[in-house]
């Protein structure tokens, strides 16, 4: 009888498992931010507000006071101190913002001829069979790998140099995920590869003259071979997964390359469904007052829930409907896959949608994509997905095979998984609390210069 019991319980542990360690691991962060925290849109502060609160000048606030920079800092150690994406405001964010934005910069037609010649060459070299099987995230983050190896050093990027930065983007989004533990060694290696690099003056434009040298190459590190290159591969992996799910959708991409307004639609409808921010957060650095009775005091933790705003005012907001930007236009709709304007968007907003048109069209130009596996915003599972050459097509029943075979596997990848993430979190969560990294920063007297850049790797 209890033998039969465990194995009901083993066999139907996909069905089950898999929301249990969710919902588990949300209450594990939460404690993390601890009780200042609060979380957008709520009951008091609808989708209507949601704007209004983010946009706030008093929710400017970034590491300093929230329990929960202590972790990021860990996952994006080292350097966080000079991530763009973590620094105070004040004349040094100021000075990365504006080097980020150089960097960035460029002809539309560049930009985008650079990222189709990054995929292209990457999909030639890594995929050579009639038939397949990728994750699509590990296959794209070579793509940008090359491509922002390029757009920073001016130059296409050595094989050597790729392995280095897909290596350290790998193990950093890999311990955020929480599939894996952080591999100290393997970011120390490319940080000693960008530090040659800046040393001799190689970047296409001055770096920010406010950083010491240490903390320049650090930041290229965080922002191009980090951000940029987790960022882009994981957009990837999500529009193509949804594209290898919605056959109709891709067949209309791939017989129309030029249509930008419908592949504009695609991506919206991709990036609204499976946002790259979960939640996005910003400490108050003033009251900000919400009405006659309500004040948000400052040192409040504000978290900003993406895929909730995102759901809301649409019609069947949990369908992938591109047809939907039809009807209403993004810039009116409860829509911010890259931000808010007047609130640190991201930098990379004008050359996202370009570089990934063109590397979208590089793959459907070779391939059909076929994918029955379970479609999360985390993906912890990175995009399983077959690549079938385009004039090769597989017949029906071999292709319902294998997408049997995938679904299995992945279901069973789930709860393995699931258990890997809530075990591995945990651990991460105790060791970012025991190193203090953001804490210990802004407790030195005299940041933001800070005395330790090299611990943070520890
Ligand atoms: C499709 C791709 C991308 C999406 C959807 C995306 C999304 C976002 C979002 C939503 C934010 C704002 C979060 C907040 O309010 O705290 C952000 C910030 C940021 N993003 Fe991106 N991003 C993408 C690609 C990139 C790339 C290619 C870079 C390259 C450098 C980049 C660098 C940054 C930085 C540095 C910030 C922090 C901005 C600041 O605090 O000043 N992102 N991104």
């Amino acid at each position: 009888m209890t033998g039969l019991l465990a194995a009901a319980v083993v066999l139907t542990a996909p069905r089950w498992l898999p929301a249990r360690v969710v919902a588990l691991r949300v209450k594990v962060f939460e404690k993390v931010n601890g009780d200042d925290a609060i979380t957008f849109p709520n009951a008091r502060v609808g989708p209507d507000r949601f704007l209004e609160v983010y946009a706030h000048p008093a929710a400017n606030g970034r590491s300093r006071g929230a329990g929960l920079s202590d972790l990021f800092w860990y996952w994006l150690a080292p350097g966080p101190e000079v991530h763009q994406e973590h620094l105070e405001a004040g004349p040094r964010y100021d000075d990365v913002a504006r080097t980020t934005r150089a960097l960035l910069s460029g002809p539309g037609d560049a930009l985008s001829e650079a990222a189709a010649r990054c995929a292209g060459r990457v999909l030639d070299e890594l995929v050579t069979g009639r038939v397949t099987a990728v994750r699509l995230r590990d296959l794209m983050l070579p793509v940008w790998a090359e491509y922002f190896h390029e757009l920073v050093f001016g130059e296409p990027c050595t094989r050597e140099a790729r392995e280095l930065v897909v290596g350290h983007a790998d193990d950093v989004v890999t311990a955020l995920k929480c599939t894996g533990l952080r591999h100290p060694g393997r970011r120390a290696r490319l940080t000693r590869y960008l530090a040659r690099r800046v040393a001799a003056g190689d970047a296409r434009r001055p770096l920010p003259a406010t950083l010491t040298p240490a903390e320049r190459v650090h930041y290229l590190q965080g922002t191009f071979f980090n951000t940029a290159v987790v960022q882009m591969s994981e957009a990837m992996a999500h529009l193509l997964l949804a594209l290898a799910q919605h056959p109709d959708e891709a067949a209309r991409l791939a017989a129309d390359p030029g249509d930008e307004r419908h592949f504009a639609n695609v991506l919206d409808e991709t990036m609204r469904l499976y946002p790259l921010f979960g939640i996005a957060h910003r400490i108050t650095t003033g009251d900000i007052a919400l009405d006659e009775r309500t004040t948000l005091p400052a040192g409040s933790v504000l978290c900003f829930n993406y895929p909730e705003y995102h759901a809301t005012g649409h019609d069947r907001p949990e369908v992938f409907d591109p047809s939907r930007w039809e009807r209403v236009p993004a810039r009116e709709a409860h829509h911010i896959p890259f931000g808010v304007a007047a609130n640190r968007p991201c930098p990379a907003w004008r050359v996202s949608p370009l570089a990934l048109r063109a590397a979208t069209g590089e793959v459907l130009r070779r391939f059909t994509l076929h994918s029955t596996v379970a479609h999360t915003r985390s993906l912890p599972s990175r995009g399983p997905c077959l690549l079938v050459r385009v004039g090769e097509p597989l017949p029906a029943r071999r292709l319902a095979v294998l997408g049997a075979l995938l679904r299995a596997r992945d279901r069973w990848e789930d709860v393995w998984l699931s258990a890997v993430q809530l075990v591995l979190g945990t651990v991460m969560v105790l060791h970012a609390r025991r190193l203090r990294l953001a804490g210990r920063y802004f407790d030195t007297p005299g940041c933001p210069r800070p005395p330790h850049t090299q611990e943070t790797t520890e």
